[in-house]
């Protein structure tokens, strides 16, 4: 009794795995378990059984009637899924293909990326620095005394106590100088924060790209060199620049520097930057020796430079988030 259930559960799995479509199977379930199939008519001679020998058979009956029913529905499952893909029409590779709309970079970065390389060419290494900044940072070490305007309150956004979103990205220079000694070499991009409020030229967030050399020998001569040569990087060979007298607390001899380039085919000067000698006092601050060390420091719109180069007439216009404008650059 017990090979007969053995051999017919046997012959019933291998029927079920060789059905190759679905009516294949439902004739091989009717053979297994249908009314007169073969497990059937074993499972009615098992009432003839002495006692003993019955339980024992009756468990194995039902074991081979669940296996074959589990077989049934895997491989129903599986004569399924080929049907439903065989009812799929044929790829049509023909059909043109999805788009997927892919993105650019933001005028703005671009700018960024721009002057970056710019001043790489140039031997400055980039480094960034926080834009939730210290008292100290955007002010005392810049030699800005308490007493100056830009510190009070409504010409910064004061975020808790002695913090703030830097006004400018000057006070990378002293945490570059505090950790490295020169000969210093950098720029510093970054987002910078004023309570300005918005018109074609002013954002209350705008960019800046800070420049700093500190060595021995560094002179006034090697800022104008430097300036002058980014700039005709940046806008062209003919650009010329031009320093005007100025004053930043942190540089000793400072200046206001323009840039002339042609715009829209007209020749037009703008102003572009601040520039100076790092003054001696901002190199004690750090704990330099201001007897061995000079250097010169500089700093940029690059929001100003976004619109020269792009001809873009109002700096509100990089902030919106505008696909119509975005799209163009
Ligand atoms: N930090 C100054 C500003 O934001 C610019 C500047 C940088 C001037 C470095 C001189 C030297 O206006």
């Amino acid at each position: 009794m017990h090979d007969a259930l053995r051999q017919a559960r046997d012959e019933a799995l291998a029927r079920i795995g060789r059905a190759s479509t679905l009516e294949e199977l439902e004739q091989a379930r009717v053979a297994c378990l249908g009314r007169s199939g073969a497990l059937k008519c074993l499972m009615q001679r098992l009432a003839g059984l002495p006692p003993e020998e019955r339980r024992a058979a009756g468990q194995l009956a039902n074991e081979a009637k669940a296996a074959i029913e589990d077989a049934l529905a895997a491989r129903r499952g599986v004569l399924g899924s080929a049907r439903t893909q065989a009812a799929r029409p044929a790829l049509d590779i023909t059909v043109p293909g999805r788009c997927r709309a892919i993105g650019h970079e933001h005028p703005l970065r671009q700018a960024e990326a721009e002057l970056r390389e710019v001043f790489a060419r140039l031997g400055f290494e980039a480094v960034e620095g926080p834009e939730v900044e210290l008292e100290y940072y955007n002010f005392e070490a810049l030699n800005i005394p308490a007493e100056h305007p830009s510190h009070d309150s409504f010409d910064t956004f004061y975020v808790e106590g002695d913090m703030l979103l830097r006004s400018h990205t000057s006070p990378v220079q002293i945490r570059v100088m505090e950790q490295r000694r020169p000969p210093i070499r950098v720029v510093v991009p970054g987002r910078v924060f004023r309570p300005d409020t918005p018109d074609a030229t002013h954002s209350p967030v705008f960019h800046q790209i800070e420049g700093l050399v500190i060595g021995e020998d560094v002179t006034f001569a090697d800022l104008k060199g430097v300036l002058a040569m980014a700039m005709r990087e940046l806008f062209g060979p003919q650009t010329e620049t031009r320093f005007r007298p100025s004053f930043f607390p942190f540089t000793e001899p400072s200046a206001e520097v323009d840039v002339c380039c042609d715009i829209g085919g007209e020749r037009r000067w703008l102003e572009l930057l601040g520039a100076g000698m790092v003054h001696p006092k901002v190199l004690e601050a750090v704990g330099y020796d201001a007897e061995r060390y000079t250097g010169f420091a500089f700093g940029m719109g690059i929001d100003r430079v976004a619109l020269l180069k792009y001809g873009i007439p109002d700096i509100r216009l990089l902030l919106e988030n505008d696909l119509r404008f975005l799209e163009q650059f």
